[in-house]
């Protein structure tokens, strides 16, 4: 019986770690191509600054894979793909500028936190698993992953601050700013 559990707990651990490998390689097309599309200078400092740290959690992560002996193909990430699916409409339907600048750091900031929580349960299982050598590898992933929000959120916070992004979110009739 206890068995059985650890084999499920195990299969899950897995599972939630192809999601996450998988998530990580479509986010590498997806932050490629919102650098490309932010306007504000530290906007798309930030993005690219989440992409290059991308390439490095994928290179984590084949290391992981590496080390439990699985391999990382065949995961999906419904989650990342929708928030993927939902920023490539914006990018399609809105030019460059404040507006769009806005739904690329909304949609950097959900990814970003998506993938703290990915990576928080992800460790969880590993402890719980005996893994004790991947998750030095995983944790080094999720600090990241933390860094990176603790400043697309500061970014956020200059892009509300800024008297262009303030203009453009009341020219949108999308609400009032709190001053
Ligand atoms: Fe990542």
């Amino acid at each position: 019986m206890m068995m059985k559990k650890i084999a499920s707990i195990e299969a899950q651990f897995i599972r939630n770690l192809r999601s996450i490998y998988h998530a990580e390689g479509l986010l590498i097309l997806a932050l490629t191509r919102m650098v490309v599309a932010a306007e504000a200078p530290y906007l798309r400092a930030g993005l690219a600054r989440h992409l290059e740290q991308t390439h490095h959690h994928l290179r984590r992560l084949d290391l992981v894979f590496n080390e439990i002996h699985h391999l990382p193909a065949g995961g999906e990430c419904p989650d990342i793909a929708a928030t993927i699916t939902e920023t490539e409409r914006g990018l399609r339907s809105l030019t460059y500028g404040p507006t769009l600048d806005r739904l690329l750091i909304g949609a950097a900031r959900k990814i970003g936190c998506y993938e703290i929580a990915a990576y928080r349960v992800i460790i969880a299982r590993a402890t719980e698993l005996g893994y004790g050598a991947i998750v030095a590898l995983l944790e080094w992933n999720l600090q990241e992953e933390e860094l990176c929000e603790y400043h697309l959120r500061n970014v956020e916070a200059e892009m509300n601050n800024s008297r262009e992004g303030r203009g453009s979110y009341l020219s949108n009739g999308t609400g009032a700013v709190a001053s």
